[in-house]
């Protein structure tokens, strides 16, 4: 299957357990559920959970144990943005192409909704993981990567460095742990419910990492060249040039992790490629 094919097919079935899991808009308090539902049904690639899948795919065949994960995995990423988007951080008025949810529904229920967000992700990890010791050991993963040692410690250091003497090591913990760690924790949470030896799951973990990185330093690319936004990141200190070369460099790094595999990672490896010439 080539790539583009086996994107849509993985995003349509995400999608359809995403909406399962999603309470329907007519369900009181109305408001909240409008707003869970606006925010994750808004046309987001879905590539933490398709991680989750690929990942998980190289020893698995049937991925009705991976989706649970993959879709709390998703939930929690679209409370991260929500809460990405207020006001008080990066003051934004649009994700993917429409209104952030404090714009459409005031910053009171886009609170309220990223927590929800965030929320409802463990209550299906606890409840859908059938094997409970499998759904303990993912939570404790989970967990830890989007805390204050992970995914939350890098939005920290985001909002609070100093720009004047901003550093590389700076740029690089805020890279690998706002993005790198929950997309690493995707390829380790696969690997863990499909039975993965701890070889295996290191292997994929390292991918993870690598790729993580790369994703932020192309989004960031892609920031400054569709939308002219610059922040204080890879493309703002080393220029577009040297940080397209560490993208790609990082890509060749990751790609090198899967050495281990045979062509049941081919996926991986066509994504880790997606990732360093992605266009959106
Ligand atoms: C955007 O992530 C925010 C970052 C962490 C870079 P994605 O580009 O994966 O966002 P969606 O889900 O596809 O909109
Ligand atoms: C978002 O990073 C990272 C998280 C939400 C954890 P950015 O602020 O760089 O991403 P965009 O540009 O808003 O998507
Ligand atoms: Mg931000
Ligand atoms: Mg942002």
């Amino acid at each position: 299957m080539n790539l583009k094919d086996y994107l849509s097919a993985k995003k349509k079935i995400i999608d359809i357990e995403l909406d399962k899991y999603m309470p329907k808009e007519t369900e009181y308090p109305q408001i909240i559920h409008e707003a869970i539902r606006y925010s994750v049904f808004s046309g987001g690639k879905r590539l933490r959970p398709i991680l989750v899948l690929a990942s998980g795919g190289i020893f698995l065949q049937d991925e009705r144990k991976l989706l649970p994960a993959a879709c709390a995995i998703e939930l929690i990423h679209n409370y991260s943005l929500v809460h990405d988007d207020l006001p008080a951080m990066d003051d934004d008025e649009y994700r993917r192409g429409r209104l952030t949810s404090h714009k459409k529904f005031g910053e009171d229920i886009a609170i309220l909704a990223g927590d929800a967000l965030l929320t409802v992700a463990f209550e299906i990890l606890s409840e859908e993981v059938k094997d409970s010791k499998l759904a303990l050991k993912i939570i404790n993963l989970i967990s830890k990567a989007i805390g204050t040692f992970g995914m939350i410690g890098g939005q920290v250091v985001d909002i609070s460095w100093d720009k004047d003497k901003t550093e590389l090591p700076e740029l690089e913990f805020v890279c690998t742990h706002k993005t790198g760690a929950l997309i690493a924790v995707s390829l380790r949470v696969g690997a863990v419910l499909s039975g993965a030896s701890k070889a295996e799951e290191d292997a994929l973990y390292e991918y993870g990492k690598l790729i993580g990185i790369a994703f932020q330093i192309t989004d960031d690319i892609l920031d400054e060249e569709q939308d002219g936004k610059k922040g204080f990141n890879y493309p703002a200190f080393l220029g577009v040039e040297e940080s397209r070369r560490r993208a790609n460099d990082l890509i060749n790094k990751a790609l090198a992790k899967l050495y281990i595999f045979d062509k049941r990672a081919d996926i991986l490896r066509q994504i880790a490629q997606f990732i360093a010439g992605r266009k959106e």
